[in-house]
């Protein structure tokens, strides 16, 4: 939610600005800025509503003097509307000081009042302008010095932020802080950068540093300091980038969604590597740490949107192979009742991002409350995993699209191996090695459904362009695929889109049947439980009763199906565990074509951003 650049060094910075705001821009495209302190001392600025190709066109049709110190943002809105005043950088100062921000300043009305008392006039509706204008007027006040003038603002705000500044008297230097939002620091050679995640400059650097909550950082060219709000210095950690620019780059897909719904087989294969030994499931980075699942009652699993479906296929999964008890809860109810956790308790969170405020929140309550945390997360030096007593990182590389794919099979993924290391750590899997070679070969099963049903599902989306609403059901395991399927098209068609499980049919949903309803049906193996497929064909025939278009969705050679469908979608034999690996494959491409059938953009749909910092 919102992405953050910045840059010291000898290039000039507008490129660097751009081509980091561009692989940022998946954080939130509402409008675009670039500040830049040009070679003659001079603060420079260019801010426009929309997306960065907007602002893009105004900096091609009238340059703004280039220099190499600069910072960047693209916006996500949330105080004040989508317009070229409410963009980012706010200046102050005498519009010699530029500052940028994500985030929150939750006490901004209070702090508004005290300097619209002081005289200070306004130019936009953001808490940015607010922090902007207080830094202006500390940095009079602290006698010209931006850094000793930055840390007397970030003390005073509340909230959650991170703030990047910048003056023209001090060309050379780019001031950051962060409190519960991201920024990290990647380094060159004789040049620095400040981004919200390392695809701001990794087509310059792969070397990054962490930087702590409530820390505050000053790049030059040649140096980086890390300081607390305190000014207690502070060493910052590093970390690996173990994907490289190209990883993030579209290579010829038509989208971002297509390539990273194609790269699924490779995202599952990645996350199981290196993590079964000997016919086991066994996690390096859990080793020593069997203390977390032993002697633990209870497994509540927190997340938002898609990892959230993510999380209830994990809770059929550890509740099977752990046998502990698991919850799912959404982060931001999870955080806001009084729920009943404590020692015994493994809080798991899951966030593509590591940075989701509601996800990241729920973890911290978690701690206070003494429960015990583990994250998943697709993000190293993220948040949430070092707020977390352990990690197990998916290895999907970099997401771009705003709606979440190959991130979704690799948390699906890393919650079976998780289930299958805890059922061993806890004694309550005698033999894993069934499962283990179901895991082993899911890359290939998937890469199956991907060949063999594309162009089927993608005709089907053909078909239905002018849909207006479209139901999802499954049982089970498939339960929560059909939520991920609505969503999916939710987010990326506009579509009214609905996921039920199907034994609650029958208890309301059935009343939206009419003639012609599409109805997707996820239909589990009969191998794994005849009496749980039997039920889901008597739910196809009830609504084909009502006259509904049923697709389904279902193994190999069920030939059950067959008379009760209009449209029979075929996935690979495969355990019960793991067919939701398979069967979201095609909600997916479905979802995905219709946006495109409609003409939409499937990788930036309207209103959303890809990573949500604000709770
Ligand atoms: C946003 C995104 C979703 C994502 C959710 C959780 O709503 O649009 O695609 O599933 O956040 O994100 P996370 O990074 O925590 O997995």
């Amino acid at each position: 939610m919102c992405g953050i650049v910045g840059y010291v060094g000898p290039r000039p910075s507008q490129d660097i600005l751009l081509a980091g705001l561009a692989r940022l821009e998946y954080r939130g495209y509402d409008s675009a800025g670039v500040a830049v302190i040009d070679g003659g001392g001079s603060l420079g600025m260019r801010k426009k509503a929309g997306k960065l190709a907007v602002l893009r066109d105004s900096l091609a049709d009238a340059p703004l003097p280039d220099g190499s110190t600069g910072i960047g943002h693209t916006r996500w809105a949330t105080h004040g509307g989508p317009t070229d005043g409410n963009a980012h950088p706010h200046l102050a100062d005498d519009d010699k000081l530029a500052v940028i921000h994500n985030g929150i300043i939750e006490n901004f009305s209070a702090l508004r009042e005290e300097l619209l008392a002081d005289g200070v006039v306004f130019r936009s509706e953001t808490d940015t302008e607010v922090a902007a204008a207080l830094l202006g007027r500390a940095y009079a006040d602290n006698g010209g010095d931006l850094q000793l003038a930055f840390r007397s603002v970030v003390n005073r705000l509340e909230g959650a932020f991170t703030l990047l500044a910048m003056h023209e008297d001090h060309p050379g230097l780019v001031v950051g802080a962060r409190r519960n939002s991201p920024l990290v620091i990647g380094l060159g050679e004789g040049e620095n950068f400040l981004g919200s995640d390392v695809a701001a400059f990794i087509e310059y650097t792969r070397k990054a540093l962490a930087i702590g909550q409530d820390q505050i950082v000053s790049i030059t060219p040649d140096a980086v300091t890390v300081m607390d709000f305190a000014g207690t210095p502070v060493e910052p950690e590093p970390f690996d980038v173990s994907w490289d620019a190209a990883a993030a780059e579209k290579g010829g897909w038509s989208s971002f969604m297509a390539k990273e719904v194609a790269e699924q087989p490779e995202a599952v294969a990645n996350t199981i590597r290196g993590r079964i030994k000997d016919g086991q499931v066994v996690i390096p980075e859990l080793e020593g740490l069997d203390e977390l699942f032993i002697g633990i009652n209870r497994v509540i699993i927190t997340a938002c949107g898609t990892a959230s479906y993510a999380a209830l296929v994990g809770k059929y999964a550890i509740e099977q192979w752990a046998r502990v008890a698991v919850d799912v809860e959404l982060a931001h109810e999870f955080r806001y009742r009084d729920p009943v956790i404590g020692a015994d308790t493994l809080v798991v969170s899951i966030s593509q991002s590591g940075e989701t405020m509601d996800t990241l929140m729920a973890v911290k309550y978690a701690r206070e409350r003494g429960a015990r945390t583990l994250s998943i997360c697709n993000t190293q030096g993220a948040t949430i995993p070092r707020e977390s007593d352990a990690v197990v990182y998916t290895h999907a590389g970099p997401e771009v699209a705003v709606a979440s794919t190959k991130a979704f099979s690799a948390q699906i993924t890393a919650l079976l191996l998780l289930g299958l290391h805890m059922g061993r750590v806890r004694g309550a899997v005698a033999d894993a090695s069934v499962d283990v070679a179901e895991l082993a070969a899911l890359p290939e099963k998937i890469a199956k459904v991907l060949e063999s049903e594309h162009e089927h599902v993608t005709q089907l989306a053909g078909w239905m362009a002018d849909t207006r609403s479209v139901l999802f059901l499954g049982r089970h395991v498939g339960y929560p695929i059909a939520l991920e399927g609505a969503l999916k098209l939710k987010e990326i068609s506009y579509i009214h889109a609905e996921g039920f499980a199907a034994g609650e049919l029958k208890h309301g949903p059935i009343a939206l049947i009419e003639p012609g309803q599409p109805v997707f049906v996820l239909v589990p193996s009969p191998r794994h439980s005849a009496l749980v497929h039997s039920k889901v064909v008597s739910n196809i025939q009830e609504i084909r009763a009502r006259g509904a278009r049923v697709i389904v969705i279902a193994e190999e050679g069920d030939a059950a199906v067959l008379p009760f469908a209009d449209e029979v979608i075929h996935i690979p034999l495969a355990g019960a565990m793991f067919e939701p690996l398979l069967a979201v494959v095609p909600l997916q491409i479905f979802a995905m074509a219709l946006a495109t059938a409609k003409g939409l953009d499937v990788d930036q749909p309207r209103n959303l951003a890809k990573s949500v910092t604000v709770e």
